[in-house]
Parts: structure tokens; C-alpha cells; sequence
């Protein structure tokens, strides 16, 4: 039975929480500490039947017999806690995007190498089941050459400009603002995908945007990032990432036999047509219908009950966090 802390109980660690409960039997959640007490204590009661204690500090939290932490915090404080977690040898799954800064991410990278503790880092759509079909088909080849990949990333919750300035609206708190918070999964995704069949990304070119006012001024961060890249086969990328836009993720590849479609309203499916065979949609297999964060924790789960390597690591993170920082350099 795995003995599971999380640090930070805002919104995305309930989530964490509500796939820990999916699992019970094979884990259990038994720490919580928020900076905020207050936040802990509601996150406590929210999950009290998984009976997680609040602990007053994260020094406490750490000197429980806990197997494996999950960091949900704020990005800058990533780093922070990955390095407390690895000096008592737990497994580690931090929220996405690891750091706030390439240094601090390299940092992550090689705290990782180092003390070979199970790292994750929370790329989560790649448990979506209709992209879990998705990878099967580019791993089976169906699609023939790819030409083309495409992503549209938006979430909706911000463009409500009566929020206002908030963590991931500064800089220092969160590195990039979309480009970071939903371009993360995006350029992960893109590279995931298309690795084996086009290679490495290259050349990316970006365009930032900051749209909308918090409490009268403009965030420090973009609000929407438009990002173009190249294969090293030739295969072409664009990704759209906004954080003030209807709350949607596509995604599309394209090939010389047909054409996949992803649409996270339909997270179980995947619209897969061949050219040759009048564009008849073609079945795939299905896989797990567990929702991504059940199926993400699952995957940290066997690596620590097998002892061998989660994917994707904090390494993986790193080099994503590289064409981030990339982008951000060179945007215009
Ligand atoms: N995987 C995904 O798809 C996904 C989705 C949403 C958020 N995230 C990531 O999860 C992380 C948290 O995001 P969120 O939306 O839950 O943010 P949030 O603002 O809702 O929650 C953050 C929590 O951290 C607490 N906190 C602040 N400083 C702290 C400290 N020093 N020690 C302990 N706790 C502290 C805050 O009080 C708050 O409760 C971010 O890295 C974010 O990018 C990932």
C-alpha cells in the first residue's frame, strides 16, 4: 500500500485526490499541507473519507512514513519541495510545468539524475484514452508520412477579467503565462507523438499576447501564445495555447493515408479516417476508460511497486521546459 502526501490543496490537488480514491486498496492519501491552513482544513474534510491529516508544516509532513509525495503548488515553489521529497527518498509527482525557470528546472533534471528517486512530472492529457488511441496509431503507422500536427489549448476560467491578478499571472510564480501553463502539455504532446516518426522539433517560432486587464493593469505573462515548429523529417506544427479562450483541447495529425482528430469533449475517442477507404472512420482498441489522473497516478504506482522508471520524468520535463524558455527568448 503506497502512502501518499500532497503539498498544496488547491484546485488541481483534488483532482489528485479524487484518483487517489479511485485506487484505494493500492494507495492511500495520509498528508496534506498547505501553506494555507485554512485551505487545508477544507481540502481535509472535502476527502475526510481518505482520512488525510493536515500537517502544520512541510517539514512534518516529510517526517511521516510517506512513500511518494505530490506537489501542487504554485511553480516556483516546484523546486523547493522536489529537492526535501528526493532527500528523504520519496517517489515524486510534480504538477506541470516543473519550474518557473530553465535554471530550476535543470536543477529538477538533475536532483533526478542524481538520486534516482521515481520522478513524474504531470503531463496529464497523455492519459486521455482517446490520445492514448491516438499514440497507438502513430506507433502502428496508420497515418502514413506525417505532414502536419495541430493543437488548439484554451481554458476558460480566465477570461473572466473579474479575476484577478493571480499567481500564474506573474512572472516570477510562474515562468510563462499559456505558453508555460497550457504549452507545456502542448509541446510535450507534439514531441511525444511525432518522435518516433518526424524526430526532433525544431526551428519554433512564437507570437505572444497579453489581452486581458487583472485589477486595471495587464498580466506579466502572455495570455495566448500562437507556436510554429518543424520536424526534422519536414513535419509541420502549429499550436494555439490560450488561457483566455473556451475551454477546449484539440488536436489533429496528418499524414499521406488519413487524418486523426482529437477532441477532449469526446476524451474517449478519436476520429481516425483513411483517405483510401472514402474516409470511413476506422476502429481502434479501447483502452482504459479510467479518467487521466487515475490512469497518471496508476502509471507512478507501478513504477514504484516495480522499482523501475516512471515516464515522463523530471528529465522529460526539462527538455520540454528548453523550448519553452526558447520560445519566450525569441517570441515576437
Ligand atoms: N496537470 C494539469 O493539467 C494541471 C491543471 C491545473 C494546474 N496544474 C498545476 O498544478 C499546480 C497548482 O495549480 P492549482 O491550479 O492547483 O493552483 P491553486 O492556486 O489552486 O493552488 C495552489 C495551492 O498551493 C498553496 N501554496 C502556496 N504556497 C505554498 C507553499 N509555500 N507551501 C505549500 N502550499 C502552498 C496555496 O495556498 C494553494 O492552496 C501548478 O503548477 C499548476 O500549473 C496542473
Amino acid at each position: 500500500m503506497v502512502s501518499i502526501g500532497i503539498i498544496g490543496a488547491g484546485g488541481i490537488a483534488s483532482a489528485h485526490a479524487g484518483a487517489i480514491r479511485a485506487q484505494t486498496g493500492r494507495c492511500r492519501l495520509d498528508a496534506v499541507y498547505d501553506a494555507d491552513d485554512t485551505a487545508a482544513a477544507a481540502f481535509c474534510e472535502r476527502f475526510a473519507d481518505l482520512g488525510p491529516a493536515a500537517a502544520a508544516s512541510a517539514d512534518e509532513l516529510f517526517a511521516r512514513r510517506l512513500d511518494a509525495v505530490i506537489i501542487c503548488t504554485p511553480n516556483h515553489l516546484h523546486l523547493e519541495y522536489v529537492q526535501q521529497a528526493a532527500e528523504h527518498g520519496l517517489a515524486i509527482l510534480c504538477e506541470k510545468p516543473a519550474a518557473n525557470t530553465l535554471g530550476a528546472a535543470h536543477a529538477m533534471a538533475q536532483i533526478a539524475r542524481r538520486t534516482g528517486v521515481v520522478t513524474m512530472v504531470g503531463f496529464t492529457n497523455r492519459y486521455q484514452p482517446g490520445i492514448r488511441k491516438l499514440r497507438y496509431a502513430m506507433e502502428s503507422g496508420l497515418l502514413g508520412t506525417i505532414f502536419a500536427y495541430r493543437e488548439l489549448s484554451s481554458g476558460a476560467r480566465l477570461v473572466n477579467p473579474s479575476i484577478g491578478m493571480e499567481w500564474r499571472m506573474r512572472d516570477w510564480d510562474a515562468g510563462g503565462g499559456a505558453v508555460a501553463d497550457f504549452g507545456v502539455h502542448s509541446l510535450d504532446m507534439a514531441t511525444w507523438l511525432l518522435a518516433d516518426s518526424c524526430g526532433p522539433l525544431h526551428s519554433l517560432t512564437g507570437m505572444l499576447g497579453t489581452f486581458v486587464k487583472r485589477d486595471g493593469r495587464y498580466p506579466q505573462n502572455d495570455d495566448l501564445s500562437v507556436v510554429t515548429g518543424r520536424f526534422a523529417s519536414g513535419a509541420i506544427a502549429s499550436l494555439m495555447d490560450s488561457r483566455v479562450g473556451p475551454g477546449l483541447y484539440q488536436v489533429d495529425v496528418m499524414g499521406s493515408l488519413g487524418h486523426a482528430h482529437f477532441d477532449l469533449r469526446q476524451n474517449a475517442e478519436l476520429d481516425l479516417r483513411l483517405y483510401q477507404s472514402q474516409g470511413e472512420a476506422v476502429a481502434l482498441p479501447d483502452f482504459s476508460p479510467s479518467g487521466p489522473f487515475e490512469a497518471q497516478l496508476g502509471a507512478l504506482l507501478d513504477a514504484i511497486e516495480t522499482g523501475r522508471p516512471a515516464t515522463p520524468d523530471l528529465v522529460r520535463a526539462y527538455e520540454i521546459q528548453r523550448l519553452i524558455e526558447r520560445v519566450r527568448d525569441h517570441a515576437v
